[in-house]
């Protein structure tokens, strides 16, 4: 099938043939599941609102008939006996009511907690408690750390994005945190593509802190409809209001083990966010920096030059040496160091590393601009990171748990750090022609 047709055909499939892109209607896949809430909680879901070292914040949902819900913890210790040895706190609780769903969202945030210590919680009231998970809080210390990073999954989410989220965890279980760049989902109102979202993720999300990026597509509700952050955001997830006040946590950053994440949302307040930005790297007291947020700085496949959030963003990333862009949105893997897209010639005053990557099954042509030095189409993938206090090293896998790409950062006294490539030599660049298409 020449690539053209091929292309459109892979569009058509995942925007009416297997799934869940547009149509909240059952399928054959679907019908097993329930996307509704009952007393029992569900959606469990660790982030971060406030310091990884010292607090833990967890959302979880329930039908309406619960009006008072509880967070419970303790440290972990593998006598069961630590039941007795319990505190409890009241969520916070908030509806979500639409014409097709209702549900109350609850969350806590567990305070004055002691770093580097394995803690135990549950969540629920009465006869209607979760199972119990187990966390570890961050360090004080710039200690090695490990974490997730995914690109848009969006498209048949417990079908096919799972084998992405669950192949993640197993290959990295004591990751810290997984980045979703953008694009959780394909419809920002779709109760029945969140709960998909969730269940395929399971219980990783209530023993792995999640760092969510807002993509264009939880901002789509509908072709012609005013957009907007969708109402599922905040209260499903519980997120730190450090961000710019007009986009309350969908704009915010963390600091973990000597490491400030930058979570952007690249869907509108681009001079806002650079402005806060710029504080927040100026007065930056940790060794790494790195930024995720949905849209690309260089683009990966074909019509997606953001050239706006280039030139407003990137000299952000320039002047305060970013060491790494973790983005979303084009469907294709590429990842790219010190390449100017226009002219193709490295840029000896940034030693930032781009990666754009994909986890789900929608998958676009890659771009003929070859800013990239490992790039993949028809691919899905997760990415697994380390960092210590001198280096940072980075895995892409595919699905298959195949190593696609893999680099290191070395921490140089003087900026530029130095970038040290290791994809693998013999597998051949995933391309539409040499990997599985639709049978003829
Ligand atoms: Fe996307």
């Amino acid at each position: 099938m020449n690539k053209s047709i091929q292309h459109f055909a892979l569009i058509f499939l995942f925007s009416v043939g297997v799934g869940n892109f547009t149509s909240a209607a059952p399928n054959r896949t679907t019908a097993a599941h329930d996307p509704f809430p009952t007393a029992i909680p569900d959606h469990i879901i660790l982030t971060w609102s406030n310091d990884p070292a010292t607090t833990q914040s967890v959302t979880w949902r329930t039908d309406t008939s619960i009006v008072e819900s509880y967070g419970e913890i303790a440290r972990a210790d593998a006598s069961p006996y630590f039941i007795f040895y319990t505190e409890k706190k009241k969520a916070q609780t908030e509806p979500l009511l639409t014409k097709e769903y209702s549900a109350h969202y609850h969350s806590v945030t567990f305070m004055s907690l002691e770093p580097n210590t394995l803690y135990i919680y549950r969540v629920g009231s009465e006869d209607n408690w979760s199972e119990w998970f187990q966390f570890r809080t961050a360090s004080r210390e710039s200690e090695l750390f490990t974490f997730i990073y995914l690109g848009d999954g969006q498209n048949n989410l417990l079908s096919m994005w799972s084998r992405a989220i669950r192949g993640a965890y197993s290959a990295a279980p004591d990751a810290r945190f997984i980045i979703h760049a953008g694009d959780l989902v394909a419809n920002a109102d779709s109760y029945l593509q969140w709960s998909k979202w969730f269940k395929a993720a399971g219980w990783i999300n209530g023993i792995v802190p999640s760092i969510p990026i807002a993509g264009n597509h939880e901002y789509y509700h509908g072709s012609g409809k005013k957009r907007y952050l969708t109402d599922y955001w905040r209260p499903q997830f519980t997120l730190p209001e450090n961000g710019i006040d007009l986009l309350p946590e969908s704009n915010y950053f963390i600091d973990y083990q000597g490491m400030r994440i930058l979570a952007l949302n690249s869907n509108e307040n681009l001079e806002e966010q650079a402005k806060w930005m710029e504080t927040v790297l100026k007065d930056n007291p940790n060794r790494w920096t790195i930024a995720t947020f949905h849209h690309t700085i260089y683009a990966a496949t074909v019509n997606r030059d953001h050239k706006k959030l280039r030139e407003t963003w990137k000299p952000l990333f320039d002047k305060y040496h970013v060491d790494l862009v973790l983005a979303g949105h084009d469907h294709a893997y590429s990842r790219g160091h010190n390449i100017d897209p226009n002219t193709g010639i490295s840029d000896p005053q940034t030693g930032t590393v781009y990666v754009v990557s994909v986890s789900g099954p929608k998958l676009y042509d890659l771009t003929e601009n070859r800013w990239m030095d490992r790039a993949a189409e028809n691919t899905q993938l997760y990415q697994v990171i380390s960092v210590d206090q001198k280096t940072l090293s980075y895995r892409s896998y595919t699905v298959t748990g195949e190593l696609y790409d893999a680099f290191q950062i070395v921490k140089k006294r003087k900026w530029p750090n130095k970038f040290i490539d290791k994809q693998p030599k013999d597998f051949p660049e995933r391309r539409f022609d040499n990997t599985l298409s639709i049978p003829k």
